[in-house]
């Protein structure tokens, strides 16, 4: 970011000490973890993380923190990556750790996939052994049709634009709106009521998680609606 802001002032995520905001990657996972937390009540009627069992796919920048926040909060955790460097980290959190052509398949509550994208597909779907999927890996549906393939396996998917937010609440928060780390720490605790919503709106409509997050996301920037969690702050009276 640092070598590209050289070039184009449009880039947030430099290094503290030149502006920026610094890396995403704990705002993601902070936002993971509450994300998780409005999947498991989805799923499961609590949001309590304690005793369910993660499968964590990917142990990078963002997965490792995830994986933390998981172990923090008494979760069971099932881990992959690719590189095997990181089997220190599943050492040192007492994870079970399963080759990462086993993941996919792990018995587990939740998938949380923090690796690469187009994970979920027509072939994949059918072997998950899970009850839900969500994780901060961007683009998890190889196309928008694998949602339904989900729906009919009666598998929760929440979708990645809202897991995933956190990162960018917190740089554009820092960067464009000026905004304290307490307001963008209840912004980054918000993305739960903003999946509820989705899960809700899905429920009532009888569509997926995926078509509800995107009417949502219309519905916002048609009507110019703030976050769920900006709505504290008085409505303009004109
Ligand atoms: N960094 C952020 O703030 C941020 C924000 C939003 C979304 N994301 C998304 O989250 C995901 C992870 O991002 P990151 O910043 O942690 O990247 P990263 O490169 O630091 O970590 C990715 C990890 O996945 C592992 N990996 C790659 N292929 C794998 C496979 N097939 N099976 C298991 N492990 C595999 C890599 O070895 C690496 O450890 C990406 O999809 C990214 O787009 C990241």
């Amino acid at each position: 970011m640092s070598v590209i802001g050289s070039r184009t002032t449009h880039v947030c995520c430099r290094p503290a000490e030149e502006g920026g905001s610094g890396d995403s990657s704990l705002h993601t996972a902070r936002g993971t973890l509450a994300a998780l937390g409005a999947v498991a009540d989805e799923a499961f009627g609590s949001p309590e993380l304690a005793g369910r069992t993660f499968g964590v796919i990917g142990l990078g920048s963002v997965g490792a923190h995830v994986a933390r926040l998981l172990d923090r909060a008494g979760a069971r955790l099932v881990v992959t990556d690719v590189n095997p460097a990181t089997r220190g980290l599943a050492q040192e959190l007492g994870a079970t750790w399963v080759h990462p052509d086993d993941a996919l398949t792990a018995d587990v509550d939740i998938l949380v996939p923090a690796a690469l994208g187009g994970l979920l597909t027509a072939r994949t779907v059918p072997l998950l052994r899970c009850a839900a999927v969500a994780g901060p890996a961007n683009n998890q549906l190889d196309e928008p049709s694998t949602a339904d393939l989900l729906a009919a396996r009666n598998i929760l998917w929440a979708p990645d634009p809202v897991v995933s937010s956190g990162g960018v609440i917190h740089a554009t928060g820092v960067e464009v709106r000026r905004e304290s780390e307490e307001r963008l720490s209840e912004r980054i605790q918000g993305i739960a009521d903003t999946l509820r919503q989705v899960f809700h709106l899905a429920r009532t409509r009888a569509t997926t998680p995926a078509t509800a997050a995107s009417r949502l996301a219309e519905r916002r920037v048609r009507e110019g609606h703030p976050s769920p969690t900006r709505t504290a702050a008085p409505a303009p009276t004109s």
